[in-house]
């Protein structure tokens, strides 16, 4: 497979064309970035990791019959996948409260909810990424209620793998975020990365953070945190 041109580039990776027309190439980068970019910085080592976490558990997923965009690990910070257009909505999980809903609706951190709880955000960095009601991504004509539907029920599938997973790691889920997008017949895969920048992830017992949340809120460690993430899903650094 060959590396062709740039396609885009993100806060947290570059994308290329490659000799094959369904496949792109994403290169991790090493930005950290958090308030919607007003917080920055370069982190060794966070691309490599990013890249090799979401590779795991892309896998992960697969076996359990969620498909998504991974086709391949290619390098440590590089991975092969199928090129898809991503639908402008961030998926937010989550099983524990905790970060915006904390603070939008008033919920003790570490309050564990009846049942997990999906919400939508518009993704688009102009307007800070805002929380949408179905009625907003109708009218946003975003995706069809049929559609909204699926990715609710899609997420839902992808918690209930995660959580186990991630739990016989003496790790709890608390909330993640996905994105997904569409493939050149309108088949609706699931996209970007699952990494700990889009999960948090606090160790059962200590309620000890290995998330981005380190970063956010300047507690050091990160580097430590998302190896010992990779190690304990069966990766070796
Ligand atoms: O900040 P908030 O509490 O809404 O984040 C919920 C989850 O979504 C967290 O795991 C966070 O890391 C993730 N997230 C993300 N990218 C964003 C916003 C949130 O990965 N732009």
């Amino acid at each position: 497979m060959k590396k062709g041109k740039q396609l885009y580039e993100g806060k947290a990776k570059r994308i290329f064309a490659t000799d094959q027309e369904d496949v792109v190439w994403i290169e991790y980068k090493n930005s950290a970035t958090a308030f919607n970019g007003e917080k920055k910085a370069e982190i060794d080592g966070k691309g490599r990791l990013n890249n090799l976490i979401t590779g795991l558990l892309f896998q992960k997923l697969a076996e359990k019959g969620i498909e998504s965009h991974f086709v391949e690990q290619i390098s440590e910070n590089e991975q092969l996948v199928k090129h898809v257009k991503i639908i402008p909505l961030e998926v937010v999980v989550r099983n524990i409260a905790a970060g915006s809903i904390a603070k939008r609706l008033g919920f003790e951190e570490g309050t564990a909810f009846k049942e997990p709880i999906v919400e939508f955000y518009y993704k688009n960095d102009e307007l800070g990424d805002p929380l949408l009601t179905e009625d907003h991504v109708k009218i946003l004509d975003i995706a069809t209620p049929e559609e909204l539907q699926l990715l609710k029920k899609e997420a839902l599938r992808i918690n209930d793998v995660l959580v186990p997973l991630f739990g016989d790691m003496d790790i709890e889920l608390i909330d993640f975020k996905i994105e997904l997008g569409k493939d050149k017949n309108g088949h609706i895969l699931l996209a970007d990365e699952i990494s700990p920048d889009t999960c948090r992830l606090w160790e059962k017992g200590t309620n000890r953070k290995l998330d981005k949340d380190l970063f956010r809120r300047d507690l050091g460690g990160l580097t430590e945190a998302y190896t010992e993430i990779y190690n304990r899903l069966g990766g070796t650094i």
